[in-house]
């Protein structure tokens, strides 16, 4: 008989010597073994339906903590891009698969991080990053508190990290952050008990945000080698930018990088990305155009080019979009500005515009990072 493991001994592919077809055994720690044809004689198929139904059976059945699984990614922060593997980086892709299908479902309740506590921490504003966490920790059945912090002691000249050590004493399971700061995630990582995600550094980094932007290129594309990506704009003060640069790029895609001169950093060719001032030369035989908006928040000291001009010379229309590939898709993190950096029309044209795809894919890459760091978390503790 041959045999294969696949989730070390929780999922095997069998075939006996009088059967062509491969069988399916899934044997979860104190439970029944379920045994199942795969229908198929291809391994790489029985290997797909295998692995299908083992996530089928995971969210369904329920499951605890305590089977925790090996994930790649082993650590209980996210708080950067710039040091994430190939290997870990699909690692989230990957367990975000499930969670596609998952709230595609009627019912979109699932206990797997019941009696966890998740605090969202915004000292910026936002509307999509904010919820989207929201819906990905109600969804799993954990306790989401969103802290008012207009209304916070900060007002009252209370430090940041008086406002962390305040919450940490609440013995938060998760704190997810987003604050005008470069590294203060990475700070905060350091001194508190929970696992700390960062939606947002100031200029600096968006890990969630880029995993997500992976998500649904991956959906579109089926891979990522080869392929040639533009990101427009104002790349200088984009911390979305920053992370899907360093992201998209390990995963084997040339990237483009176009906008003014005033907005693209200097220091940013030592990415190994190519740097253009003009669309019609940076978009040439691009798979994917993203665009960007300008971060007037952070923008101090340079001259800006009226909204006007600079949606003449960079602002996404049909017309600059044909200097991409026949079939280019088109990407934003949003907020959007329409008539600013893209035109109305093709952001809301579902044949070529992969926004609203982008919202979906957030909430279930949030699913999953949420999934990982608090089973990391319960097996590495701190
Ligand atoms: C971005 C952000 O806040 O960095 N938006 C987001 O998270 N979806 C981009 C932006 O603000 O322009």
């Amino acid at each position: 008989m041959k045999k294969i493991n696949l989730k070390d001994d929780q999922l095997q592919l069998y075939k006996r010597e009088n059967s062509k077809v491969w069988q399916i055994k899934l044997k979860l720690p104190r439970q029944k073994a379920i045994r199942k044809s795969s229908g198929s004689k291809i391994l790489e198929e029985a290997k797909k339906t295998a692995l299908n139904k083992y996530n089928e059976i995971l969210i369904t059945k329920k499951q605890k903590f305590d089977i925790s699984k090996n994930y790649n990614y082993k650590k209980i922060h996210l708080v950067e891009s710039k040091k994430l593997n190939k290997k870990e980086i699909e690692c989230f892709l990957n367990e975000s698969e499930k969670y596609i299908r998952f709230n595609k479902k009627n019912i979109k309740k699932f206990n797997l991080l019941e009696g966890r506590s998740i605090f969202n921490l915004f000292f910026e504003d936002s509307t999509r990053t904010r919820t989207s966490f929201e819906v990905a920790a109600k969804r799993l059945g954990a306790d989401l508190i969103n802290v008012a912090l207009k209304d916070s002691s900060i007002n009252k000249g209370e430090t940041l990290l008086d406002t962390m050590t305040t919450i940490n004493s609440m013995s938060p399971d998760v704190l997810i952050i987003r604050h005008p700061e470069e590294g203060i995630s990475k700070k905060i990582s350091k001194t508190v008990k929970a696992c700390v995600i960062n939606a947002g550094d100031g200029s600096h980094e968006h890990p969630t945000q880029a995993l997500l932007d992976a998500l649904t290129i991956k959906k579109k594309f089926k891979k990522f080698k080869g392929l040639k990506i533009a990101i427009c704009g104002d790349i200088k003060h984009s911390r979305v930018a920053r992370s899907n640069i360093e992201i998209l790029s390990t995963l084997g895609c040339y990237i483009n990088v176009i906008g003014p001169k005033s907005l693209i950093p200097k220091d940013i060719q030592k990415l190994g990305i190519n740097i253009f001032h003009n669309m019609k030369n940076g978009l040439k035989k691009c798979d994917i155009v993203m665009m960007l908006r300008i971060q007037k928040e952070r923008i101090v000291g340079i001259h800006m080019p009226n909204e006007k001009e600079y949606f003449k010379k960079f602002g996404l229309d049909y017309k600059k979009l044909a200097y991409a590939k026949k079939n280019a898709f088109v990407m934003h993190p949003g907020p959007m500005n329409r008539g600013v950096e893209i035109d109305s029309e093709l952001a809301d044209d579902i044949t070529r515009s992969l926004i609203q795809e982008q919202v979906t894919m957030g909430v279930a890459v949030r699913m999953a990072c949420l999934e990982i760091l608090i089973n990391n978390r319960d097996k590495y503790g701190n």
